[in-house]
C-alpha cells in the first residue's frame, strides 16, 4: 500500500515530542484508545528513539512513524527502532534520495510551489505541507490543486479542531498532522483519559 493510502486511513496523525520514555506507551495507548492509530514520534527530544522502540514493542499493530527527520542517517536509526515511515519538515536532495532508497517511505515537507515542483521531479507525490497555517492554510492548497493535481498533502503546523474539516474536505488532502491532541501539560500530568478525549474530539471534528 502506498504511504498516502496508509496515512489516509486516519484523519489526523498526532505529532509527538516525548520527553520521558515512561510516557511513551501510555500516551500511544491513550491516542489509539481515542481512535488515532497512526502516530509520529518526532526526533525533537533525546529519548525519541527509545520512545519509538518502546511503543513498537508494546503495540506491534500501531502504525508508527518518525518525524522531524533532518538528515538521512535519522531514517535508518528510526527504522531500526521500529518506525515504518518517516516525515521531514522540509527536504534536501540527500533526504529525498534516502526516502527513495532506504527501508522506509518518506513524507517530505514542502512549503512553496517551487519546492513542490522540485520534490515532484524527484518522484514524490505525497507531501507534508508545513507550516500549513502560516503558508496560507486550506486556501493555499486549494489554489495549488488545479496546478499540480497529481500531488496530495498532509498539512501540519497550525491545524486545529476548528480547521481540520476544512483541510480534509480538499481533494488534495489525505490526512493532517497536529500536536494539539497530546499537549505537554496533559502528558506531564499523565492525564491519559483527557488525551483519549482530545483524540475523539479531533475525529468528531474531522468530518470523516
Ligand atoms: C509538525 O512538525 O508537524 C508541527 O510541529 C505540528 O504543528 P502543530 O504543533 O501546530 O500541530
Amino acid at each position: 500500500m502506498s504511504l498516502q493510502k496508509i496515512l489516509g486511513q486516519v484523519p489526523l496523525i498526532p505529532v509527538l515530542a516525548i520527553r520521558n520514555p515512561d510516557h511513551a506507551v501510555p500516551l500511544a495507548r491513550a491516542l489509539a484508545e481515542g481512535g488515532l492509530t497512526i502516530l509520529e514520534v518526532t526526533l525533537r527530544t533525546p529519548v525519541a528513539l527509545e520512545a519509538l522502540r518502546l511503543i513498537r514493542e508494546a503495540m506491534p499493530d500501531i502504525t508508527l512513524g518518525v518525524g522531524t527527520v533532518l538528515q538521512p542517517e535519522d531514517m535508518d536509526r528510526a527504522a531500526n527502532a521500529g518506525a515504518s515511515f518517516a516525515v521531514s519538515p522540509g527536504f534536501t536532495k540527500r533526504i529525498a534520495d534516502a526516502g527513495r532508497y532506504s527501508g522506509i517511505p518518506l513524507l517530505p515537507g514542502v512549503a512553496t510551489v517551487s519546492e513542490m515542483m522540485l520534490v515532484r521531479e524527484l518522484g514524490y507525490r505525497a507531501l507534508k505541507f508545513f507550516p500549513a497555517g502560516p503558508m496560507g492554510g486550506p486556501a493555499a492548497l486549494k489554489a495549488i490543486a488545479p496546478v499540480m493535481p497529481d500531488l496530495a498533502f498532509c498539512p501540519t503546523g497550525g491545524v486545529t479542531t476548528a480547521n481540520l474539516a476544512e483541510y480534509l474536505a480538499l481533494p488534495n488532502v489525505f490526512c493532517a498532522g497536529g500536536s494539539w491532541v497530546a499537549p505537554d501539560a496533559l502528558v506531564q500530568a499523565q492525564d491519559w483519559k483527557a488525551i483519549s478525549d482530545l483524540a475523539r474530539k479531533a475525529i468528531a471534528a474531522s468530518g470523516r
